[in-house]
């Protein structure tokens, strides 16, 4: 398939996990790629790689600037970097509750805000931004994670708003947990990792994780011209954790 083809793409966290699965289907599709990322050391040709950290906004600026000029121009952006934590309302304190919320939502804002000039000038804009089921359920532990991905899912549907009558579609896809990187550092730091990922796959009714490519798959569809009817919507790439209820095996 080649629907991306004369498409320039930008994505951001794109040097790991589910940005870089993204970042590689775009470019196989057909787009020019940038990938924006705070470690971009590992990106490989045809992607382009800058550094930048989405909570300086001075960097954005700069690599969104010089990415729209080595690509010609900007339809797409996939806001994607994004950084977790762990706890009830009790664990983080405030100034862990600002880093997080800098990263995952005005992070998001930083990105879109440089590349809406350009988007403006495309004849197929879409913004797709990576949400999270923690956005639509409450997990366990993860009381700030959930409010910065809550926030994404408001600011997506703002966003599609907002800029609907100028020809930019937005919006976001709600991973389930994905296996990427992230899950394995968590895995990796847990008491008895086996046993940790076991309790993973099982919350999915899919009783596996979620691949990178599943969840890039997903975000294609929703940034390819051929789904230029689609705004404002999220949409569930979590093995079906959001809207099924199984009854136990053997029941
Ligand atoms: N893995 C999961 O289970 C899962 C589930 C739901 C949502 N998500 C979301 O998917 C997105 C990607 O996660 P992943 O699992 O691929 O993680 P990952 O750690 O494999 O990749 C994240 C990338 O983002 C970059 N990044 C982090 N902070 C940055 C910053 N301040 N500026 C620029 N780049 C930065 C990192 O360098 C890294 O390359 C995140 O927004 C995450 O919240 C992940």
């Amino acid at each position: 398939m080649s629907d991306f083809e004369g498409l320039r793409a930008l994505v951001t966290g794109g040097a790991s996990g589910i940005g870089r699965a993204t970042a590689e289907l775009l470019a196989a599709r057909g787009a020019q790629v940038a990938v924006l990322d705070l470690d971009p050391t590992s990106v490989d040709k045809p992607l382009l790689a800058y550094r930048a950290d989405v909570t300086d906004d001075t960097s954005v600026r700069e690599a969104v600037a010089a990415a729209v000029t080595e690509l010609g121009g900007l339809d797409i952006v996939i806001n994607n970097a994004g950084t977790g934590a762990r706890g009830t309302v009790e664990d983080n304190n405030d100034a862990e509750w600002h880093r997080v919320l800098d990263v995952n939502v005005i992070g998001m804002v930083r990105v879109a805000r440089a590349a809406l000039p350009h988007l403006r000038r495309s004849q197929h804009a879409a913004i797709v931004n990576t949400c999270s089921i923690g956005a639509t359920a409450g997990l366990p532990q993860r009381a700030l994670y959930c409010a910065s991905k809550g926030a994404v899912y408001s600011l997506t549907l703002a966003m599609a708003a907002d800029h609907v009558r100028e020809g930019i579609r937005v919006n976001c896809v709600n991973p389930g947990t994905a296996d990427t990187p992230w899950v394995g550092r968590l895995l990796d730091a847990a008491d008895d990792p086996a046993a940790e990922r076991a309790a993973l796959e099982a919350r999915q009714p899919t009783g596996r994780l979620v691949s990178a490519a599943e969840v890039a798959g997903a975000i294609a569809y929703l940034a390819s011209p051929l789904s230029g009817a689609t705004t404002g919507t999220s949409l569930a790439v979590d093995g079906g954790m959001q809207g099924l209820r199984l009854r136990p095996v053997g029941q």
